[in-house]
């Protein structure tokens, strides 16, 4: 990490500053657009300038270069521990994700996984993958608990979380899905009461998530049991977020749409009714092609209905040791314009200003814009659409986190002149 107070990043070939205000749909989503000759500057870990930027204590020459927003990947299932390599093999010779989750591996797999590890364990597990994040250019993300599964692991992994954030340069902001899978010795109603009445108090009181989150599928928890948490999130303050319509069409986006959900995350099977109740509200849409992906599932999200009927369409890796073992949000740009028919810049908002707001940090994350925090990836290609055309190669030149130089890759040191 170089340490500095001001810097000046000159000579981009192109700048996405997705400047505006609030999240891009929409009208504004169509509107985002390079800008060429721009400079950037930054003081005292936020941006001060872009345009004209006078000389800086330290210059990052990005000649040749694009420079975007840092990511933001707004839906991971971080802090966790180990990998269930095993099972996607399985999955590879026809085994279900959800025979996996009956069987008692899956998401109960890593509860008993993170039982295990110690915190300090857990914790450097945790810690290399957000390096590795920081390193891709991820420079806030949020994490999530739910391989807890008993009130006293769900707070230990909370707790985790808060270190995991303090420990690393990037912002981070936590969710609580304590409603992930349903624990063996309760029902469904039952282990939900018990987390509206015991949980969310002391996730409340400790602030230790910003928002709660529920897994509606079959195999998990039913929407009565969203309206449930729904109704005791909101006097703690806490928003209410949705794994939706993931396996199967449960109805649940146009649910989190009608009740004000911040966001539903998944949507393979969500109806294009459903879409239009998304896009009418201001729930986000948050798609995570990288699980998509990883199970191989042929039905993907209403993904331009999305956009053109006005959703506010946000990515994230999902990142997680069952559906989604994927850490680069280039990568996951890429896929959804492969596999989702996102384009380019489309992706880059979703990853950027939209997956902001749904972390409820779009007024200081997610934008070049002055007043926001510093944060910004060159990546070493002459446009944008570089990164979504040559998903295998590592675009990322420097990483900039709150304005400080946190990354640069090997080869490029040469283009910083302290
Ligand atoms: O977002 N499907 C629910 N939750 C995760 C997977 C968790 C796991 O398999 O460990 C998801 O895909
Ligand atoms: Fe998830």
């Amino acid at each position: 990490m170089i340490p500095v107070s001001s810097l000046v990043i000159r000579n981009a070939e192109q700048v996405l500053t997705l400047g505006g205000a609030g999240p891009l749909r929409g009208e504004s989503l169509r509107s985002v657009d390079p800008e060429t000759r721009v400079s950037i500057g930054i003081e005292d870990g936020s941006i001060e300038s872009v345009g004209r930027a006078s000389g800086g204590e330290t210059e990052l020459d990005a000649s040749g270069c694009t420079v975007v927003p840092g990511f933001v990947d707004c839906h991971t299932h971080l802090p966790f521990f180990g990998w269930r390599a095993d099972e996607d093999a399985a999955r590879l010779s026809g085994i279900r994700y959800e025979t996996l989750h009956r069987e008692e591996g899956g998401i109960f797999r890593s509860a008993r996984l993170l039982a295990e590890a110690s915190d300090s364990d857990a914790l450097d597990f945790s810690l290399g993958l957000a390096g590795e994040m920081l390193r891709q250019g991820t420079t806030s993300f949020e994490t999530k608990s739910g391989y807890g599964l008993t009130i006293d692991a769900e707070v230990r992994q909370l707790r985790l979380a808060r270190r995991l954030a303090d420990a690393v340069p990037q912002t981070v902001v936590s969710t609580c899905l304590a409603a992930h899978a349903i624990p063996k010795d309760r029902s469904a109603g039952q282990w939900v009461g018990e987390v509206a009445a015991e949980l969310l108090p002391v996730v409340a009181s400790e602030g230790l998530a910003r928002s709660v989150d529920i897994y509606v599928e079959s195999i998990a928890f039913a929407l009565e049991h969203a309206a449930r948490l729904h109704e005791a999130a909101k006097p703690l303050g806490l928003g209410m977020r949705m794994h939706a319509d993931q396996l199967e069409d449960g109805q649940g986006a146009s649910f989190a749409a009608r009740w004000g959900f911040v966001s539903a995350d998944h949507l393979n099977h969500t109806s294009l009714p459903a879409v239009g109740d998304i896009a009418a509200s201001d729930t986000a849409a948050v798609l995570l092609p990288g699980a998509t992906f990883t199970l191989r599932q042929n039905k993907k999200p209403l993904a331009r209905n999305l956009i053109e009927e006005g959703a506010i369409v946000a990515l994230g890796s999902d990142l997680n040791p069952g559906t989604s073992p994927i850490a680069s949000m280039p990568f996951v740009m890429a896929l959804a314009c492969r596999s989702y028919g996102l384009r380019p810049l489309e992706a880059l908002a979703a990853a950027t200003v939209n997956a902001a707001h749904v972390c409820g940090l779009g007024d200081t994350v997610g934008r070049l814009s002055p007043g926001y925090r510093a944060d910004a990836v060159v990546l070493g290609v002459p446009a944008f659409e570089h990164v979504c055309y040559r998903p295998d190669h590592d675009p990322v030149v420097a990483v900039i986190c709150g304005g400080e130089v946190v990354h640069v890759a090997p080869g490029a040191e040469g283009r910083l002149r302290v």
